[in-house]
């Protein structure tokens, strides 16, 4: 695996759990013995502090970023998951970075010594410049048309970008109206790397800002959690797994992305 190997968590579409999920997962690979930087880069609304408990946020990502500020500088160690984390600046002006910006705030923290650089991203946050440093971007999607509709076109957006994306279906209640994952995978065109429940220890943990991970270990969701935090390189697996054979309702979706048939 390259190091530090760094993972965008992405969606089209917003609220659908890109903060919670990269939180936990950060925690569980940390947990499983890698060293994880999390850094907030939803730029303007940041709350991976809120998730870990992290107040007085008025330095963060943006000083780093926009700024010139030294990564050492801003670097929060949290102590209940081990984790590195660059927070987001709550008061810092809202500012676009350029393509330079983000070249050079990517060289400072590339030589840092971390296994993983974990970005938690705003709804739609693309910029070519920033796949460009990416070894792969995890799309969260939940079972509804609606998300798995733009899961399909972020991830075209990346294949065209030359950057490998892979899903990850988040708050699953197994309900009749509910999209089934084998359909959204179908639709995606790639088994997902995860599926991860819907689970009242997530919200609640979100109130006590503790990541559910920590709260409790045995939920329902820190086991998913767990599970694919196993697929991850530095557990030893290829992450990229199975393509899906199978045929199904949602081949409508496909056709209309020109999605191949696996
Ligand atoms: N597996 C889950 N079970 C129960 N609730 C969940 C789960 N995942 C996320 N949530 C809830 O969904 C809400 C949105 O989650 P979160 O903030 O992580 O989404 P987001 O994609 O980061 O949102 P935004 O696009 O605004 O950044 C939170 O209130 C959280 O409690
Ligand atoms: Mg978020």
């Amino acid at each position: 695996m390259p190091k530090p190997y760094v993972i965008k968590i992405s969606s089209q579409k917003g609220g659908v759990g890109k903060t919670t999920m990269a939180v936990n997962l950060s925690a569980a690979l940390q947990e499983m013995g890698s060293n994880v930087l999390l850094v907030d880069f939803d730029i303007a609304n940041p709350s991976v502090g809120f998730h870990l408990g992290i107040e007085g946020q008025n330095l963060g990502v943006q000083n780093i970023l926009l700024k010139g500020a030294k990564p050492e500088d801003v670097i929060i160690p949290h102590a209940p998951t081990g984790l590195h984390v660059i927070p987001g600046n709550m008061t810092y002006p809202l500012k676009e970075p350029s393509a330079q910006n983000i070249k050079v705030f990517f060289t400072k923290l590339k030589r840092l010594n971390y296994d993983y650089l974990i970005f938690d991203t705003a709804p739609g946050f693309f910029l070519p410049e920033f796949s460009a440093e990416c070894n792969e971007a995890i799309i969260i999607a939940t079972p509804e048309l609606s998300s798995c509709v733009s899961s399909v076109r972020l991830s075209n957006i990346y294949k065209k970008h030359g950057l490998k994306s892979q899903l990850l279906i988040n708050r699953i209640r197994n309900k009749r109206y509910e999209l089934h994952p084998a359909e959204i995978e179908e639709t995606f065109g790639s088994k997902a790397l995860g599926l991860i429940p819907e689970d009242e220890t997530v919200p609640k943990s979100i109130a006590m800002h503790v990541p559910a991970y920590i709260l409790n270990r045995k939920s329902i969701f820190s086991r998913a959690v767990h599970d694919t935090a196993h697929f991850f390189p530095s557990n030893g697996y290829n992450s990229e797994r199975d393509l899906i054979k199978r045929g199904g309702i949602l081949s409508f979706i496909k056709r209309l992305f020109r999605i191949k048939s696996y």
